[in-house]
């Protein structure tokens, strides 16, 4: 892959492979056999329409879900055989959610240890060293002491992504981290996770923001109905796009005022 003056982030970053994945809830068929790989160091956008999947597709590769079928290896672990230590499997894989979930009653710094104490035992001199290092990297080091309410969303969402950077993940999983934030804040938390592409993290990113996509993915999965419809470098699926319900999409999240016709 690029990015070749990383300053290494991700001490190993891991390849994902998504191998005929099937997932249904009920008799409502999510994901319809997705097989998607992801390279170490790589940064793949999945965009699509609401309800195609997208979600559910990040919720099983971090094993929040159990899919009926198919397979997922990340780096060469199976996540999907059902004899896996699933801990050590979430142990790898940052996650960041569009809602920062961050705990409301512990400071800045206490969000960024916790975890690195419970599950990492890591001590507690350790654990604060490494979540002071992250708050720096997402520039938010002199909030170490305040409280989550104390912060803008684009700001907690900085402290979200920090906290999963304190865990030395191999990959780290994004689900629409922007589409809850005032739009003056959207580019900080961009800016961020440019430069943790930059740096060599895996990243399989959920994303309505077409420009970061096309800058910064080195590829775009697009999704539509629980299939993946069209994929490719980023530079083809958005500027170029093959498919007609490709086409239909972009142009609604491209020119989001204008009033469109429903199809039939
Ligand atoms: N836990 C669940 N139980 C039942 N249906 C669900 C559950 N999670 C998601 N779904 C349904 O699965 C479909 C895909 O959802 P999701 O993966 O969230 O899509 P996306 O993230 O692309 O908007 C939707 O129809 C949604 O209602
Ligand atoms: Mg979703």
């Amino acid at each position: 892959m690029k990015k070749s003056t990383a300053t290494a982030t991700a001490a190993h970053p891991a390849s994902v492979t998504i191998d005929g994945l099937h997932k249904s809830y009920g008799s409502l068929d999510v994901l319809k056999g997705i097989s998607l790989d992801v390279q170490p160091g790589e940064v793949v956008c999945l965009i699509g329409p609401s309800g195609s999947g997208k979600s559910t597709l990040l919720r099983c590769v971090n094993l929040l879900e159990t899919p009926q079928r198919g397979r997922i290896q990340i780096g060469d672990v199976e996540v999907t055989d059902p004899d896996v230590d699933i801990d050590a499997v979430r142990r790898r894989v940052g996650m960041v959610f569009q809602q920062f979930n961050l705990f409301p009653n512990m400071s800045v710094l206490k969000n960024l240890t916790v975890a690195q104490r419970k599950v990492l035992g890591r001590s507690e001199s350790a654990a604060r060293q490494t979540a002071l290092h992250n708050l720096e990297r997402v520039g938010l080091a002199d909030k170490a002491d305040s409280a989550p309410a104390q912060l803008s969303g684009g700001q907690q969402q900085r402290v979200a992504i920090a906290r999963a950077l304190s865990m030395d993940p191999e990959l780290m999983l994004f689900d629409e981290p922007t589409s809850a934030l005032d739009p003056e804040t959207v580019g900080d938390v961009l800016s961020i996770m440019r430069d943790l592409a930059k740096e060599g993290m895996t990243m399989l990113v959920v994303t309505h923001e077409m420009a970061f996509a096309r800058d910064v993915a080195d590829r775009v999965v697009f999704m539509d109905g629980g299939v993946v419809v069209e994929e490719g470098l980023a530079r083809d699926v958005i500027g170029a796009p093959q498919h007609q319900r490709t086409q239909t999409f972009l142009s609604r999240v491209l020119n989001p005022t204008q009033v469109h016709t429903p199809e039939s």
